[in-house]
Formats: C-alpha cells, sequence, structure tokens
C-alpha cells in the first residue's frame, strides 16, 4: 500500500496532487508509471480537478442568486476527452475559430450552447456558426454585422428556407487596463479586439436594421487571461449594464444576457519557494488568488447600485450573465512530465545545466509570455527541492529555456530541485494544462506528445496518441 507524505510540500493539493512513496502521484497514479507505460514528455490531466473547478464556478453562480452562464473558453484546451468532460460537467462552451466550433459539435455540445468569438471571422466559419444555430455570435467590429447579415442570406438561400435570424452580441473594448501582461490584456483600446465605446450605440442601430436577419442578444466585454484584481471585471460589468439600459431607453430593446468573458486567474504560485526570485509585480500576477464569487458578487453589486438610480432594476433581473472561463478551468487540472535526457556542468558561471524533453514547442507560453510553471522533481517528489539548476529544453534556439534569457527577470534564473539531478530523473512542470496542449507544434521535426486523464481511481486513459515520425510528414506534398 502507498503513503502519501506526512508534511506535504506546498504545491501538494489533498486526493489529486500528492506525494506517494516519494514521488509525485496524480489522482493516486504515480507519475513514473504514467511515463513508463506513455513515454516522456507526457501530458497528464486530471478529470476530478476539472469537474471540482467547475463545480467551484457553480457555486459562486449560487452564491449570486442570479441567472449565470458559464461558456468554457475551448481555445484554454480544446482536446476532446476534455471538452466532453466539461460538457458533462454541465457547463456550456465558448468558440474561435470554425475549428474549435466543429469540435464543439463533435464533442456533443448543442448549438444553444454555444458562442462564438474572434476577431476575422471568415465567410466559412460565419456559414457554419449561422446554419448550426448557435447561441451567439460575438461581433468584433460594426462591418462584421453586415458579414453576418451576408452569411444568414447565403445559408437561408442554400437551404430554399426563409431566413432565420442570427443571434449576435456585440463586443465591446472599452479601455480597461489590467495587471496581467500585455499580451494578454484585451479591454485597451490599442489591443486589436472590440468595438469602443464611442461606437456602441451606432453598432447596436446597426445591429437593429435587419430584424429578419439578425437578433441582438447581448453585449459582450473579455478584460484579458489572468486578471488579478476584481476591479476591472466590476468596472467592465458596469460599462455593459450602463450601455444596455442606455440601448433600452434609445431603442426600446432588451438585451437577455451580459457575458464578462474570462480571465478568472489561477494561482500559479501556490509554492512560494522559488517566488522570491520574481519582480512584486509578476509575483502579485501570478500568485492571484481571485475567488470567482466574489467576481460575480462584485460586477452585481456594481450593477445594481447603477440600477437602483436609474430605477431599471426590472431590467438587471432579466439579464442573464454569462462567463467565459478557460484557464480556471483547466490550468491546473494538467501537468508535463518530462524526463531529463542530459546534463553539463560550466566551470566558468558554476552553474549546472539539466536539458530536458520538453521544448517551448509543447510549452509555448513559457517562451512567449515567460509563464511560470513550478518545476518539481516527480521523481523525488518528497525530497527537498533546494539546488540550483539552469534547465532547458532540447530545441536548437537559445530561446529554449526555463528562464528568462532576456534578462527581464519575468522568469527565475534557476530551478531550485533535490541535489544532484541525473539523466533519467522525471520532472513536473505544474499547471500547464491550460494554453500549452492547444498551442504544440512540430518545430525541429519533434513529434508531439500523448497525454492521458487521470481518474477519480487514479485509472488514466490515453486522450491524446504520441505522434509518430509518419504524423510529421501526412500534410507535406512531395
Ligand atoms: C474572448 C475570450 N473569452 C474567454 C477567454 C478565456 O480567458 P481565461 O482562460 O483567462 O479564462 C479568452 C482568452 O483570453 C478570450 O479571449
Amino acid at each position: 500500500m502507498s503513503t502519501v507524505a506526512s508534511s506535504a510540500p506546498a504545491w501538494t493539493i489533498p486526493n489529486f496532487l500528492e506525494v506517494r512513496d516519494g514521488s509525485l502521484a496524480i489522482n493516486g497514479a504515480d507519475a513514473l508509471e504514467l511515463i513508463r507505460k506513455h513515454d516522456s514528455p507526457l501530458f497528464v490531466f486530471s478529470e476530478p480537478r476539472i469537474r471540482s473547478n467547475i463545480e467551484r464556478l457553480k457555486q459562486a453562480a449560487q452564491s449570486v442568486e442570479h441567472p449565470i452562464r458559464f461558456f468554457y473558453a475551448s481555445k484554454a484546451n480544446s482536446n476532446m476527452a476534455v471538452l466532453k468532460t466539461v460538457r458533462e460537467s454541465g457547463i456550456d462552451i465558448e468558440v474561435n475559430s470554425g475549428g474549435e466550433l466543429f469540435k464543439a459539435l463533435r464533442a456533443g455540445y448543442r448549438p444553444n450552447q454555444i458562442i462564438f468569438n474572434g476577431t476575422s471571422k471568415s465567410a466559412g466559419e460565419l456559414d457554419d456558426a449561422v446554419s448550426a444555430g448557435i447561441y451567439a455570435i460575438n461581433v468584433d467590429s460594426i462591418y462584421e454585422i453586415g458579414l453576418v447579415e451576408d452569411a444568414v442570406r447565403r445559408v437561408a438561400a442554400a437551404s430554399g428556407k426563409p431566413a432565420k435570424p442570427a443571434r449576435i452580441a456585440l463586443r465591446l473594448v472599452p479601455e480597461i487596463g489590467t495587471r496581467s501582461h500585455l499580451g494578454l490584456q484585451t479591454a485597451l483600446l490599442t489591443s486589436k479586439f472590440g468595438i469602443s465605446s464611442s461606437e456602441v450605440l451606432d453598432a447596436f442601430r446597426r445591429g437593429l436594421q435587419n430584424p429578419d436577419l439578425i437578433h441582438v442578444c447581448g453585449i459582450h466585454i473579455h478584460v484579458g487571461s489572468q486578471t488579478p484584481d476584481v476591479e476591472p471585471f466590476a468596472e467592465a460589468f458596469r460599462s455593459m449594464w450602463e450601455h444596455l439600459v442606455g440601448i433600452h431607453r434609445e431603442t426600446g430593446h432588451t438585451l437577455e444576457h451580459i457575458n464578462l468573458g474570462g480571465g478568472i486567474p489561477v494561482n500559479y504560485l501556490r509554492d512560494r519557494s522559488q517566488a522570491d526570485q520574481l519582480p512584486e509585480h509578476e509575483r502579485d500576477m501570478l500568485g492571484a488568488d481571485l475567488e470567482p464569487s466574489v467576481v460575480l458578487s462584485e460586477a452585481l453589486r456594481v450593477a445594481r447600485e447603477s440600477a437602483r438610480a436609474a430605477d431599471a432594476e426590472h431590467l438587471l433581473d432579466k439579464t442573464t450573465i454569462l462567463l467565459e472561463p478557460g484557464r480556471s478551468i483547466i490550468a491546473d487540472a494538467g501537468l508535463v512530465l518530462t524526463t531529463v535526457l542530459n546534463m553539463k556542468q560550466r566551470p566558468e558561471t558554476g552553474d549546472v545545466w539539466l536539458l530536458t524533453d520538453a521544448g517551448y514547442n509543447i510549452m509555448l507560453s513559457m517562451n512567449n509570455y515567460k509563464w511560470y510553471y513550478h518545476t518539481i522533481s516527480a521523481t523525488r517528489a518528497g525530497e527537498p527541492h533546494e539546488s540550483s539548476y539552469k534547465v532547458a529544453g532540447p530545441l536548437c534556439d537559445s530561446g529554449d529555456v526555463y528562464f528568462d534569457i532576456e534578462r527581464c527577470g519575468r522568469l527565475p534564473d534557476y530551478r531550485k530541485l533535490p541535489a544532484n539531478v541525473q539523466p533519467g530523473e522525471v520532472l513536473a512542470l505544474l499547471n500547464c494544462g491550460a494554453y500549452s496542449l492547444a498551442q504544440m507544434f512540430h518545430y525541429n521535426g519533434r513529434p508531439l506528445p500523448a497525454a492521458v486523464l487521470v481518474d477519480e481511481e487514479g485509472s488514466a486513459s490515453l486522450i491524446r496518441r504520441r505522434d509518430t515520425y509518419e504524423d510529421l510528414v501526412t500534410s507535406d506534398i512531395w
């Protein structure tokens, strides 16, 4: 019988991420056994953790006693088994392309469970969304309203039936900053997203012009990903609420929903033992612990205040609130196991380098955003992690390292692991379930890794087979 370590390291999560018999266990499944069976590197996801993350959101919704719907942002991870787990947990889905729409439908989501976002939807993608009859197409400009109308006409003509109005929501960009990375902020006027406040009324008037083609059902703001504070959410909600009231007064049209987007943060620094190597603002952002119930109650509080002042509480009561959580559902439910393949000393600098088999082709955000994934030894998870190593991946690129090559200090220079790590030791990068698997690519002719999903009993099913060399050439024509 295996034993769970009595004094658990800070990164552990009871019944999910644990030290058992000295090594890492995921819902009871031994990490080293998984590597022996499925090879390295390997993505490991926890089905119970996905479900409990969704449960936490549902409980937040219950706590505010207002109609709330969650649409999982599938860009965070659209593996089919993940989509199925999310669907079975009883929430809806947000997609960002025709491909994600296809996957959502294939995973069994009903059209009225789907929202489609995106700045540059093609005619084909709009046709697919319109003919499926999805819950809402979030339009990103006034111009795009005409594109949706065109799609409705095309779909009606092709089917020989009268046009059925497409449901659209307007995506706004209200100039709200957050304390996340600039590339993850999406409500600034300098960002590429959305319709600015000065154009909102015109956009609504345009949207209401052809009710036989378009039904304007909602309004949307996504302030950004990994938003550590409640204020931007509340500000966004207030802004949308005030537009909703203004539109109602101006046109008599009542919107059905306000969509507050995604962005609920994940605490990447449960274990703070290496956090002192990070600048304070990175620490605050990566270590954010913001409860979804706080986001919802604060958003509703500001809206209710404004509704009271405008004598419009009856409108607020009728408005469903939507959220599009991605990261907060899947990030901490996934990890990467990677094996140290090589090592070297640098006598000149005194550094010890560990070279692993997990590069930025499977962990793009570590390179793009210098995103911090707490790294431990899966082989010796219970031992003190006090020795410093430079850690790097296998790609032919000096930037394929687990530290900030540009020396801006956004990642720790050294990773702390047990003493005397040798090739063959398995490491785990924690919290990498979001924006990793979904962004993998074949750079350097590297077959992409397998992924497994571990259930409550610790049994792991393969949910993505490892690529073969044949997969590297299947799309090439020569
Ligand atoms: C429109 C939209 N909704 C939802 C999300 C999901 O955000 P997160 O994964 O931070 O919850 C994103 C991602 O940035 C997005 O662009």
